[in-house]
This record gives C-alpha cells, sequence and structure tokens, in this order.
C-alpha cells in the first residue's frame, strides 16, 4: 500500500488539529467541540470536519442536527452554528439523521477528501478534525491528505495499557503527523448528588501521558451536565470544563505558534 503522505494544501485554512484515539466512545467527538468552543471563545475562527462518516455525531453536539447543507458553484457550503464555528458532516446531507452510510472504505474515504477538496471553507484560523475511532481507510486517507499541524490523542485510562492507543499515534507519526498531546477523560467523575470529585482509576502513580510518552494537555473529569446535554453549549458549561478546554486551546496555539502556517510546510 501507497503510505506516501500527499497533502492537500488550502491556503486559507491556517492551522489543522486532528482529534484521534484509538477507540471509539472515549470522547473523542466531545473533546473535538470542546476544543473548537475554546478556540473560537479566544476570538479564533473555527471550523470543525466530521471525519467520522459511519457514525457522525458533530451535528448534534453542536446544535446543527436539523439543518441541511448547501452547495454554490459545486463546492459544499459548511454550516456555521450560534457560537460562529463552521461544520461539516455527511449527517448534514443526508435526509434523515439516522440514515446509514452503507459504502466500503474507498467511498468514505473519498467522501472525506471532498469535505477537504471540494468545499468552502472561506477563511479559518483552525479547522479542526474530529477522527474516526481505529486506523480505517478514512484515518489513512486523513493522514495522508490532510495537511495537520499536529493531532490531539483522547483516551481514557483503560487505553494507557492496551496497544490500541499507540497503533493510532503510531500511524500518525508515519504519515508525518505530529502528536500535540494526549487529553484523558473520565479518569475521574464529579459525582452528581454531592458534587465531588471520585477517582475512578488506580493509575498507580504513573499518568497515562507518561506511558504514552506525551504531554498531558488536560485530565477531564466525568461530568452528569454532558451526559444529559443534547448539545455542547459553551456558556452553559460548567466553568472547570471550560478552563480545561481553554487550557487544550492554549497548547495548540502555543504549538501552532512554533510552526509556519500549513500552506508553508509542505
Ligand atoms: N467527560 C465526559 N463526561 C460525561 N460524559 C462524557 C464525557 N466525555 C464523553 N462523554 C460521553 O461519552 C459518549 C462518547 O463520547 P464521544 O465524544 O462521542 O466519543 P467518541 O467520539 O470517542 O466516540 C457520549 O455519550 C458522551 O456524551
Ligand atoms: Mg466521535
Amino acid at each position: 500500500m501507497d503510505l506516501v503522505p500527499q497533502k492537500i494544501l488550502n491556503p486559507r485554512v491556517k492551522r489543522l488539529i486532528g482529534v484521534a484515539s484509538g477507540k471509539g466512545g472515549v470522547g473523542k467527538s466531545t473533546v473535538a467541540v470542546l476544543i473548537a468552543q475554546a478556540l473560537a471563545a479566544r476570538g479564533a475562527k473555527v471550523g470543525a470536519l466530521d471525519a467520522d462518516i459511519t457514525g457522525p455525531s458533530l451535528p448534534r453536539l453542536m446544535g446543527l442536527d436539523s439543518f441541511r447543507v448547501g452547495a454554490e458553484n459545486g463546492k459544499l457550503i459548511p454550516l456555521e452554528n450560534e457560537e460562529g464555528i463552521k461544520l461539516l458532516s455527511i449527517n448534514l446531507l443526508n435526509e434523515k439523521e439516522d440514515d446509514p452510510v452503507i459504502w466500503r472504505g474507498p467511498l468514505l474515504a473519498k467522501a472525506l477528501e471532498q469535505f477537504w477538496t471540494d468545499t468552502d471553507w472561506g477563511d479559518l484560523d483552525y479547522l479542526i478534525v474530529d477522527f474516526p475511532p481505529g486506523t480505517s481507510d478514512v484515518v489513512l486517507t486523513a493522514f495522508q491528505i490532510l495537511p495537520f499541524d499536529g493531532i490531539v490523542v483522547v483516551a481514557t485510562p483503560q487505553d494507557y495499557v492496551s496497544m490500541i492507543v499507540r497503533k493510532s499515534v503510531k500511524m500518525a507519526e508515519m504519515l508525518s503527523a505530529k502528536v500535540i498531546g494526549l487529553v484523558e477523560n473520565m479518569k475521574t467523575m464529579i459525582c452528581p448528588s454531592c458534587g465531588k470529585e471520585i477517582p475512578l482509576f488506580d493509575d498507580g502513580g504513573s499518568s497515562g501521558a507518561d506511558r504514552l510518552d506525551m504531554p498531558l494537555l488536560a485530565s477531564l473529569a466525568w461530568r452528569p451536565e454532558v451526559v444529559r446535554a443534547r448539545s455542547l453549549r459553551w456558556k452553559d458549561l460548567p466553568e472547570a470544563m471550560r478552563a480545561d478546554a481553554e487550557r487544550i486551546a492554549l497548547a495548540i496555539e502555543t504549538f501552532a505558534k512554533r510552526r509556519p502556517e500549513v500552506a508553508a510546510q509542505h
């Protein structure tokens, strides 16, 4: 298989950040939205590309699930949510959000390519790409053609000991994407009745970031508000969660500042 990166550039999109993990259900999409919101709250122009073609969850999380995307001059026009964040997802093209996408790998990969090349993203400071789990065709295409500045890895404490998250990290590195750091999710929980933070794992003193040999960007607690919310609204999030998201956004900004913009890199 041809593993040579063939990056496709879009000079109007300054920074591309991927949010990836080994497994599904660890909080990638939640973290992708939090990152987009925190960067937008800091004044950046932000877009989100839902690369999880068979399991898209950004339209709901961003409050756009009842809208449909249009096209102009042969290009898809992303929708913008009330927080000013642009979004493109397969679910904004499907007639009904619960219609399954029954395509084989190459077609899924083609859809992702179109979300990047045949879409009018306008001028963006950051495009956040929410990955599907694993190391499938779509993931491979994403790493091959999208000129990422860096990747944020999301994992739950169960994943640190498994090899699955390391597979994703190795794949990213083989296709010359740099890892910014780890967001660990659901290592603790906030008790819904008393509000106390309860540890859920005994990690024996060594953190996931050490085990995966990457910087720890933030540790997000399991929060009842996230489970209850149909969509995540920045202004309604608990203060501590916004602070964590801001810490991740700051790490991304610092990481990006040290690198030339996408168009100049490849
Ligand atoms: N910190 C958290 N607190 C509570 N629920 C969470 C948290 N992070 C994720 N979840 C929930 O876990 C489920 C999976 O999260 P999601 O972001 O869709 O993961 P992924 O994109 O990795 O599949 C969702 O129902 C989400 O609401
Ligand atoms: Mg997801």
